[in-house]
């Protein structure tokens, strides 16, 4: 089976998703940021505090690339993921890039009570998700296909995906 990248902004439901849908297809789940967290030793509010976020997206592009490689996997990828062109590229090259996505009013309360996004880690985060929101939009734009989670259950996202799948010829 082709790979599945879920993209999408912090808080849309890609790491939920992802590993239900692993689960449905009986596929292998990956996620970006926790094969991040495990090669470095350290979580990801650590590694942007400590060494930054450019030495971030270096590591992640490298994850991706390697992840890429292989085949029959569901990646639930971080929200800044389709930031770099050639990160997209590796994800699409033989598999489908799905964009997960949500209201802002939605994505705040997904997220307000964790703090583990250090990008949200601000005095106003509803700004800065609105501000994020509008500069990456023509990025999350690039997915094969998109859906949005705001008012739906974990499965009926699921059933959504896997029946677009369907028409693609992926069971
Ligand atoms: C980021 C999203 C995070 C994580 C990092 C940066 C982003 O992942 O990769 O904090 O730039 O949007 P989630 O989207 O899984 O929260």
């Amino acid at each position: 089976m082709k790979n599945i990248a879920l993209v999408g902004f912090m808080g849309t439901g890609k790491s939920t998703i992802a590993a239900l849908l692993a689960k449905i297809l009986k596929v292998s789940y990956v996620d970006i940021d926790k094969r991040i967290e495990k090669k470095e030793g350290m979580s990801i509010t650590d590694i942007f505090s400590q060494k930054g976020e450019p030495y971030f997206r270096k590591v992640e592009k490298k994850i991706v690339a390697e992840i890429s490689l292989g085949s029959d996997q569901i990646i639930a990828c971080g929200g800044g993921v389709v930031l770099d062109g050639e990160n997209v590229k590796n994800l699409k090259k033989d598999g489908f890039m799905i964009c997960l996505e949500a209201t802002p009013e939605v994505i705040i309360n997904r997220t307000k009570n964790y703090k583990h996004r250090p990008l949200l880690n601000v005095d106003d985060p509803k700004l800065k998700i609105d501000e994020l929101l509008k500069k990456r939009r023509p990025y999350y734009a690039k997915a094969d296909h998109t859906v949005d989670t705001s008012g739906l259950s974990e499965q009926e996202v699921a059933i959504e995906i896997l029946s677009w799948l369907e028409g693609k010829g992926v069971k």
